[in-house]
């Protein structure tokens, strides 16, 4: 597994460090000790439903659909502290108690969490690893879809998007050869456009890929 780094490239501003400081110990899901993590305790309040977004950047996605959906609890994982600070202060502004926060690798946090605990997944944009020798790095293997499956409620959701090509036609062969996931896709505007409850986020905004956005949606079984 590589290794996580929290340093980001330019120093956090003075507000930010303060959030990360203050707020991020308060909104972190509890540490390894604490054990198996029932999603649903993790908020001061029950929610309809729990979504996990693991690898939310800067945060636009997570906070702005925790900001649409008071009811429902989001845990987000971004392992990287520029992004976190961002997202903490988009917390702040808007006055959010539904979210909470890991800042490290979400395959522990995957782990932790009770089987069928979990509603929906976002993984938008996932790190693409384009060259041929990085691509085992890729998030989406068949043994991490072992562990999302797990937490997934029946009929859970999984949205998955990316815009490299090569990563969407592995990850789309992984979700079908897995025998939890059903793509719900019908016809093609279903993966060629974005869903309509989709909230751009900073890393799709760049187009950065070899092609246009695919909008994969799974249900779990
Ligand atoms: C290409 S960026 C996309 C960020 C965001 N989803 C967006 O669309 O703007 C991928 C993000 O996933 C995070 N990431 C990579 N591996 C991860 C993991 N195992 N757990 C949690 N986050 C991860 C990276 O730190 C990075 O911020």
């Amino acid at each position: 597994m590589r290794t996580f780094g929290r340093i980001g490239g330019r120093a956090l501003s003075p507000r930010q460090q303060n959030l990360v400081d203050t707020l991020l110990p308060s909104l972190s899901v509890p540490d390894a000790k604490a054990g198996a993590l029932p999603p649903r305790s993790l908020f001061g309040f029950d929610p309809d439903e729990v979504w996990l977004e693991i690898g939310f950047g800067g945060g636009e996605h997570l906070t702005g659909q925790a900001a649409r959906h008071s009811n429902i609890g989001l845990i987000g994982c971004e392992p990287f502290i520029e992004g976190m600070a961002k997202a903490l202060g988009q917390i702040e502004d808007h006055g959010l108690s539904n979210v909470r926060l890991h800042m490290d690798d979400a395959r522990p946090v995957i782990a932790r969490l009770a089987e069928h605990s979990i509603d929906r997944v976002f993984i938008l944009f996932p790190d693409p690893w384009p060259k041929k020798r990085q691509q085992k790095r890729r998030l989406i293997q068949p043994d991490f879809l072992d562990g999302v499956a797990r937490i997934l409620k029946p009929c859970g959701r999984l949205r998955f998007a990316t815009d490299v090509k090569s990563y969407a036609d592995e990850a789309l062969g992984h979700f079908l050869a897995h025998p939890e996931f059903d793509w719900t896709a019908t016809r093609a505007d279903d993966w060629r456009t974005p869903p309509s409850d989709h909230i751009t986020t900073r890393y799709e905004t760049k187009q950065l890929g070899d092609c246009a956005p695919v909008w994969f949606e799974f249900q779990r079984a």
